[in-house]
């Protein structure tokens, strides 16, 4: 299975958006992240769907819009205006997190599903057949530069087996303490979509960043 990087731009440089997204396109990157948070699902306050529109307009690369926020189906159309490719949705923060993902496909993006440290993998399996990724977070969420957590490799491992039993074909993505380190656990144990912030953006020199992320999946 092809592997993607995704940068989250919550580590970026807020002020200079515009140069930020080109340093990422540069990389040879093949997702930007954006986290969304709104200071109730989790304690910080980041940007919402107009600053995802605003950035739209400076890239081509898929935009994996990870959405920390309550009730987030209100968004919906929001994020399909504003130019999203993929919508993902805690089943903790959704009151009907089946309905929700439908609509995030009707509205025409790929539609993602998520889980904290604290849920089983188990509230992920009535949604299995309906999505295109599965995230599994390897912090819990809120805020960026945090320590990775590695007993969320055997979710990872089980979404991977439940992928295999059930025939589908979803993305496996881990959020969250990513490094040079810990993103060889996750693509061991099958994570395909990596998304690392602080590790990557505390390099002025991005491309040798990623680069040292691809060797430690490769290896
Ligand atoms: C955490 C976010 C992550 C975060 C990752 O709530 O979902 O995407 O930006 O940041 P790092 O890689 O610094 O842990
Ligand atoms: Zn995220």
């Amino acid at each position: 299975m092809s592997y993607k990087i995704a940068p989250s731009i919550l580590a970026a440089d807020y002020a200079n958006f515009a140069s930020e997204l080109a340093r990422i396109d540069a990389s040879g990157v093949e997702y930007v992240h954006f986290d969304i948070m709104d200071g109730q699902f989790v304690p910080n306050i980041s940007w919402g769907a107009d600053v995802v529109a605003s950035m739209r307009k400076h890239s081509k690369l898929v935009f994996d819009c990870h959405l920390m926020v309550v009730d987030p189906v209100r968004y919906v159309d929001a994020y399909a205006q504003a130019g999203a490719d993929i919508m993902t949705i805690h089943v903790e923060a959704t009151r009907h997190i089946h309905g929700a993902l439908q609509k995030i496909k009707v509205a025409g993006m790929k539609a993602g599903v998520v889980i904290n440290p604290g849920t089983p993998v188990e509230a992920l399996i009535p949604v299995l057949d309906l999505v295109d990724q599965v995230l599994i977070m390897t912090v819990n969420p809120g805020f960026g530069g945090q320590a990775f957590i590695p007993e969320m490799m055997s979710k990872v491992e089980r979404v991977v087996e439940l992928r295999e039993k059930g025939g589908y074909s979803f993305d496996i993505e881990v959020d969250g303490g990513l490094d040079n380190n810990t993103i060889a656990a996750c693509a061991k144990a099958g994570a395909n979509v990596f998304v690392a912030g602080s590790y990557l953006f505390k390099n002025p020199d991005l491309t040798a960043q990623v680069q040292t992320l691809r060797d430690a999946i490769d290896a």
